[in-house]
């Protein structure tokens, strides 16, 4: 697929019309810095990307809203009064649970059918965001159609709630927020209990930001992503016998983390809230860093939360360690690590312009001699949020 021509195109083919067509647009991110902070009500820092997901759609008047894709064979049929979670339906569940979180806000009444064409081109289960990204392109698209007006922040929570509640994924705030409020050429600034944001310019003139994909299926994520979100809680209780007022473990400095600490006897419940409040104050370092201009020290704290995702919140594995070990032997590569919620996907590197191609081939090759495995390189711009296009 190469434009929107050819996606109404598509459409045509699979719907019979093109008539009131309109398309619309969501972002894939990448996460610079600040993982596993955002259920933790802490710091993250992503960014929205320029690849990500369309989708052409079309009012309906009988009820039913039809969802296909250019990607895949799979799709769903369904109308506004059964939407269940069917394993069958497969990616087809993200915009039957976005349909659904609507209907819950506005009633069934102005859903009143629709064909949704999708096309995406974020690599599946790399961790870039993709489920969020067809959140975000169908809130915007069902609500459009449904004539509702709706702030991108409430398109933001409701696509956190279809993804909860659900496809039963446990996850923070901060996807579907970079993927619906990205701005070309920055990243968010978020605190994601209050949400409280601003946007920060990423100007790396002569450097580029590299992401590499492991190419390793990303399986048991789920379950082990719940595990960490269970252990931080854990560990919030714990503290919380010490520090009574204390909400979440974003809120906790480092400080007082010292000083509460020894009421955690659990050596792992330890290490996990000693990563959530490490990593958001990196966050905070980061983003003066990049204020002052000092990139290399914004790539220094990228690597050391790395590091800490590795040791303490164990949720790397072996293929993102090594990415990150050929990665960081690099000359030219300033900061690295990996992004999203981790057990594979993808890592964020920022390269200088020149060693890019070095980069790409000396990774490549240790990578693949370490892991049997082929990497993949995107040297990506960041890009807008979610939006319609035509
Ligand atoms: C996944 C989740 C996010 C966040 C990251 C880890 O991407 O969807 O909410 O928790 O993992 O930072």
């Amino acid at each position: 697929m190469n434009n929107i021509i050819e996606l109404i195109q598509l459409f045509k083919e699979k719907f019979g019309y093109t008539d009131g067509v309109r398309v619309f647009f969501a972002p894939g991110r990448v996460n610079l810095i600040g993982e596993h902070t955002d259920y933790n009500g802490g710091y993250v820092f992503p960014a929205a990307l320029t690849f990500g997901t369309w989708a052409a759609a079309a009012s309906r008047e009988d009820g039913v809203y039809r969802f296909r894709s250019a990607n895949f064979d799979t799709g769903a049929d369904v109308v506004v009064s059964e939407l269940v979670y069917r394993e069958e339906d497969d990616w087809a569940n993200y915009p039957k649970g976005v349909l659904n979180e609507l209907v819950k806000r506005a009633g069934q009444e102005p859903f009143k059918g629709a064909d949704i064409l999708y096309y995406g081109n974020i690599p599946n289960g790399a961790g870039l965001s993709s489920s969020a990204s067809i959140e975000l392109a169908t809130g915007l698209a069902l609500s459009k159609l449904a004539e509702l007006e709706m702030d991108m922040l409430e398109l933001v929570k409701l696509g956190q709630n279809a993804e909860n509640q659900f496809v039963g994924v446990n996850c923070g705030i901060m996807d579907q927020f970079a993927v619906g409020m990205g701005k070309e050429d920055h990243a968010i600034a978020l605190k994601c209990d209050t949400l409280d944001y601003h946007y920060v310019p990423i100007k790396i003139d002569g450097y580029k930001i590299v992401i590499t994909n492991t190419n390793k299926r990303r399986g048991l994520a789920d379950s082990k992503y719940n595990e960490r979100r269970e252990e931080c809680e854990e560990g919030l209780k714990l503290i919380q016998s010490q520090l009574p007022e204390l909400e979440s473990l974003g809120d906790l400095s480092i400080e007082q983390w010292e000083r509460v600490k020894r009421v955690i006897k659990n050596d792992v419940i330890s290490r996990r809230v000693e990563h959530v409040v490490t990593e958001d104050d990196r966050v905070l370092s980061a983003m003066k860093a990049l204020e002052a201009n000092d990139l290399k020290k914004f790539g220094e704290l990228m690597k050391e939360s790395h590091v800490s995702l590795r040791d303490l919140y164990e949720v790397t594995g072996f293929e993102l360690d090594t990415l990150f070990e050929e990665a960081a032997k690099v000359e030219g590569c300033i900061g690295t690590r990996m992004t999203g919620a981790g057990f594979g996907g993808c890592s964020v590197s920022i390269v200088r312009e020149e060693a890019v191609e070095e980069f790409k081939s000396v990774v490549s090759e240790n990578y693949h001699a370490k892991t049997g495995l082929q990497p993949e390189f995107y040297v990506c711009d960041l890009g807008d949020g979610a939006k319609e296009i035509l």
